[in-house]
């Protein structure tokens, strides 16, 4: 079985606007086929430096040659051990967000609802916060917030209400356990579309996603070179609407941060005006590609 398919590998690759001698990040490295791809553009001189949380990703590595790195670490932290090696400005940054088919496909990791596992979703097993602990010991207020804010979802306070009342009987371990909750919830089998979106939110509650995408792009400010390129493929509204503020407005915001001479603070331009999805030929050949968005900033 294939690790992992790359996504818009070539648009994001030819986003990078790579120099052959340049010094790149990879924060994603998953199966490795964005860095391959990037090697491949570098001689020599040039160095790639890949992050990934997974210690699954870090094992399975199949790239070895002189001029490349894996670290097995939160991208948030990447400038830490740039700069243990006296790196403070690189060239470009990618990140392509979100979980490996590797993740989704191996069911012990508890990202899918098809099958009957344990609920764990961390990308790093070394964390100790698992899905099954947020489900049986977040309150109900805390429990509503994930599933509004992470999953879109509308009756959210009336889901998290009837999971507090159902865990005080039996504690939510198993896919099957939620399963059967949801099932009583609504009186009828859960759908697939629903299921996807209560997974989402407690996936990025356990991993902490949105603070480690809000914290890496931040560091990206005074990590890339002047005209260095911000690479960031996203699978959900939630990310795209950060990595779209911060490449276009350089805050989390719809607008600029003013100065105290009322200046606009500003550190990227946007490459492209719309952000680059997928062909119609690469969502057929890899479906799970349908919901990515691309987005490049070049330092300014
Ligand atoms: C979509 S996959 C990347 C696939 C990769 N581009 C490829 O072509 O094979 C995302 C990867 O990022 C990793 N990841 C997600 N969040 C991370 C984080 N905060 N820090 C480091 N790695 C992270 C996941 O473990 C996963 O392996």
């Amino acid at each position: 079985m294939k690790y992992h398919v790359p996504v818009l590998l070539n648009e994001s690759i030819k986003g990078l606007s790579i120099k052959p001698e340049g010094t790149y990040v990879d924060l994603t490295f998953g199966g490795g086929g964005h860095s391959k791809l990037i090697l491949e553009k570098l001689n020599s001189k040039g160095k790639l430096f890949s992050f990934d949380t997974d210690t699954d990703a870090i094992k399975n590595n199949p790239i070895s040659q002189d001029n490349f790195e894996l670290i097995n670490s939160n991208f948030k932290f990447f400038d830490l051990y740039l700069k243990n090696k006296g790196i403070y400005e690189v060239d470009g940054i990618l990140a392509d967000l979100g979980m490996s088919s590797y993740q989704i496909d191996n069911s012990e990791r508890g990202f899918s609802y098809k099958g009957d596992y344990m609920l764990d979703m961390r990308m790093n097993s070394e964390i100790d916060l698992s899905a099954e602990d947020i489900l049986n010991d977040y309150d109900q207020k805390d429990l509503q917030n994930i599933l509004f804010n992470y999953g879109d979802i509308k009756n959210s306070r009336f889901i998290a209400e009837n999971i507090v009342y159902f865990r005080s009987s039996k504690r939510i371990k198993k896919n099957s356990d939620l399963i059967e909750i949801l099932n009583k919830i609504f009186d009828k089998k859960v759908s697939f579309k629903f299921l996807s979106k209560l997974y989402q939110a407690i996936r990025i509650e356990v991993n902490d996603e949105i603070n480690s995408l809000k914290e890496m792009l931040k560091k990206t400010i005074n990590h890339l070179k002047n005209k260095g390129r911000l690479v960031i493929i996203s699978y959900h509204s939630i990310e795209d609407r950060l990595v779209k503020n911060f490449i276009n407005k350089s805050n989390f915001l719809p607008d600029y941060e003013k100065d105290l001479y009322g200046k606009k603070v500003e550190f990227f331009k946007r490459v492209n005006k719309k952000p680059l999805t997928p062909t119609f030929e690469e969502v057929k050949e890899n479906p799970r590609s349908r919901s990515a968005k691309l987005r490049i900033g070049e330092k300014i």
